[in-house]
C-alpha cells in the first residue's frame, strides 16, 4: 500500500479504540473520548478500560483483544512504560493505524529512547502505522472528528496544520478561529517516531479538502525523505522551522526530541523545493491565507491605492525591498484615474485617493488600476483616519473581488488602525480576502503569490512523469 491508502484508517477511521479511556474528567483520556463523542463521529467507538465497566454510557472492555469487531485506530493516553504492551495487543489484533498521546519517549533521555525504538519496532513488524508518541492528536473539522484531548474545533476550511508542537498547535487554532481562518486537518505529529512531515505532505497533497499545507518543525530526521515529498507536492507549503539558534535548538530536543539541525541548511532546503518560510504563527497565517484564497501570480508589479499617502508610501517601499516593483501607470490609466481624483491628488502609482474618499472613488480607482496590463496584483490600504469610510472601503474591496476574479490578480487589504477596526475588517475575513494590518505584512503576501507563481511554472516546465 502507499502511503496515503496506509494513512487512511487513521484519519479517515471506521472504528476507533480509546485506550486509557478514563472514568474522571480531570484525566486526558476521558478528554479525548469526550472529544470524540461531542462532536458526533459516526464510526463505531470503544473505550478500553480493565477497572470499569462503562464510561460515558458506552461499555469498556479491557483491552483491544476482547473487542470483537475490526479497529482502524487505537488512541493509547495510558502511561508510557505501558505503551510497548498495548501495542502488543494492537499488533495481533491487526489494528492499521495507533495514535500515542503519551509523553515519556526520545524526548526525555536514554530510557525513553529506547521505549520509543521498542513501539516502533512493534509498530513496524505488526503492519501498524504510528502517530507520535508524545502527541496531542488530531483534528478534523471537515469530518467532525475530534481526536485530540484539548476541547476546542477549528473553523472548517482549505487550510491544513501539521505541528510538531501539541500545545501550540492549539495556540495556531485558536488564533486561526479568532481571524476567521478556516482549517481542514489539523495533525500534532509529536516526537514522529514513524509517520512524519513527509507521510503527511503526501497525504494531504492528495486530500481534496486541502488547497495550502502550513507547518510547525522543530526537527527532520529524513531529510531526503522530506525533500522528495516536498519537490513532488503539487499544493503550496508554508512551514515555520523553529530551533534557529543555540537557545532555540536546546529547547526542542528536550520538547520533541529533536535535533534542530544548521539553520542555513533548512533554509537552503527550503528554498530548493519551493517551501515558504515564515518566522511567527501570524506570518503562517498570512501567507496560508493568501496562498489559499488569491491567485498565484507570474509578474511582480504592484499597483497600491490609498486613502492616506504614508500608508502608500510604506507598502511601495515594503514591496521593493521584498524585490516586488511598483510599477509607473499607463497615460491610459493616468487618464482614466483624473476624474476620479481631487484635485490636490497626482493620477500615479501608488493612487492616494485621500482621506475623504468614499465608496466609489475607492471602488473606481481600483477598478482602473486591476485594468492595467502593467499591474499584477492590488494592495488597497485604509489608515483608519477621522473622516476615513474604512466600511465603504471594505464593500469597495468585496465587490472588486467579486467583479474582478477573472483577471486573476490578487487584491489584497491593508486595514491600519488597530483594534478599532477589528470589527469592520471582519467582513472581509470572513469572506477569505486577506486584509494585514500593516505594509509589510501585506507586501509579504503579494510576494509570496509571486514566489508561488515562480513554483508553479517550474512544475508546468518539468517532464510529464512516465506513468509506465
Ligand atoms: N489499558 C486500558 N486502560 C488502562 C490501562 C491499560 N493498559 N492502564 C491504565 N488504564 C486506565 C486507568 O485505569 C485510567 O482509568 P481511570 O482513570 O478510570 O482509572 C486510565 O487508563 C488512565 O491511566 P492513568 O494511569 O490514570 O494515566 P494518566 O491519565 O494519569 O496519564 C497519560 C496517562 C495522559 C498518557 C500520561 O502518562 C501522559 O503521557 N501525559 C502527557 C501527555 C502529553 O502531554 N502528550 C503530548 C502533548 S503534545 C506535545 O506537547 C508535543
Amino acid at each position: 500500500m502507499g502511503t496515503v491508502e496506509d494513512l487512511r484508517p487513521i484519519f479517515s477511521p471506521k472504528s476507533i479504540a480509546v485506550v486509557g479511556a478514563s472514568r474522571s474528567p480531570m484525566k486526558i483520556g476521558y478528554e479525548i473520548l469526550q472529544n470524540i463523542l461531542v462532536h458526533g463521529y459516526r464510526g463505531k467507538v470503544y473505550p478500553i478500560n480493565p477497572e470499569t465497566p462503562e464510561i460515558m454510557g458506552l461499555k469498556t472492555q479491557p483491552s483491544v483483544l476482547a473487542v470483537k469487531e475490526d479497529i482502524d485506530l487505537v488512541i493509547v493516553a495510558v502511561p508510557a512504560e505501558f505503551v510497548p504492551k498495548v501495542m502488543m495487543e494492537c499488533a495481533r489484533k491487526k489494528v492499521k493505524g495507533v495514535v500515542v498521546i503519551s509523553s515519556g519517549f526520545g524526548e526525555t533521555g536514554e530510557r525513553g529512547r529506547q521505549l520509543e525504538a521498542e513501539i516502533l519496532d512493534i509498530a513496524r513488524k505488526g503492519g501498524i502505522r504510528l502517530v507520535g508518541p508524545n502527541t496531542l492528536g488530531y483534528k478534523d473539522p471537515i469530518d467532525n472528528l475530534d481526536a485530540a484531548f484539548v476541547f476546542g474545533m477549528p473553523q472548517k476550511g482549505e487550510i491544513a496544520l501539521i505541528s510538531q508542537s501539541g500545545a501550540l498547535c492549539v495556540g495556531m487554532i485558536y488564533y486561526a478561529n479568532g481571524e476567521h481562518i478556516g482549517l481542514s486537518r489539523v495533525i500534532s505529529v509529536g516526537n514522529k517516531a514513524d509517520i512524519d512531515d513527509a507521510d503527511l505532505i503526501d497525504y494531504l497533497d492528495a486530500d481534496p479538502a486541502t488547497r495550502v499545507i502550513a507547518m510547525y518543525i522543530e526537527g527532520i530526521k529524513d531529510g531526503k525523505k522530506f525533500l522528495d515529498s516536498a519537490r513532488r507536492c503539487s499544493k503550496p507549503i508554508v512551514a515555520i522551522k523553529a530551533g534557529r539558534t543555540a537557545a532555540g535548538s536546546a529547547a526542542a530536543s528536550t520538547h520533541t526530541g529533536s535535533l534542530s539541525g544548521s539553520d542555513a541548511v533548512y533554509d537552503s532546503a527550503f528554498r530548493q523545493v519551493h517551501i515558504q518560510r515564515a518566522y511567527d504563527v501570524d506570518e503562517l497565517f498570512d501567507l496560508a491565507r493568501a496562498l489559499a484564497y488569491q491567485p498565484a501570480i507570474h509578474g511582480n508589479r504592484v499597483g497600491i491605492i490609498s486613502n492616506g499617502g504614508g500608508a502608500g508610501i510604506m507598502i511601495a517601499d515594503w514591496c521593493e525591498s521584498l524585490g516586488l516593483r511598483v510599477p509607473n501607470i499607463s497615460k491610459k490609466t493616468a487618464e482614466a484615474l483624473r476624474p476620479h481624483l481631487p484635485s490636490i491628488s497626482t493620477a500615479r502609482n501608488p493612487v492616494d485617493v485621500t482621506g475623504d474618499a468614499r465608496f466609489h472613488r475607492y471602488h473606481a480607482t481600483g477598478a482602473i488600476m486591476l485594468n492595467d496590463p502593467n499591474v499584477d496584483a492590488l494592495i488597497m490600504t485604509c489608515v483608519h483616519a477621522g473622516i476615513a469610510r474604512p466600511r465603504e472601503y471594505v464593500g469597495a474591496v468585496i465587490k472588486l473581488v467579486e467583479e474582478k476574479r477573472n483577471l486573476k490578480k490578487p487584491i489584497i487589504a491593508c486595514w491600519v488602525g488597530g483594534p478599532e477596526i477589528n470589527e469592520v475588517v471582519q467582513d472581509l475575513r470572513v469572506k477569505n480576502i486577506p486584509v494585514y494590518p500593516s505594509a509589510m505584512r501585506a507586501a509579504k503576501a503579494v510576494r509570496c503569490l509571486y514566489d508561488e507563481g515562480k513554483r508553479l511554472e517550474l512544475i508546468d516546465k518539468k517532464p510529464a512523469k512516465n506513468s509506465g
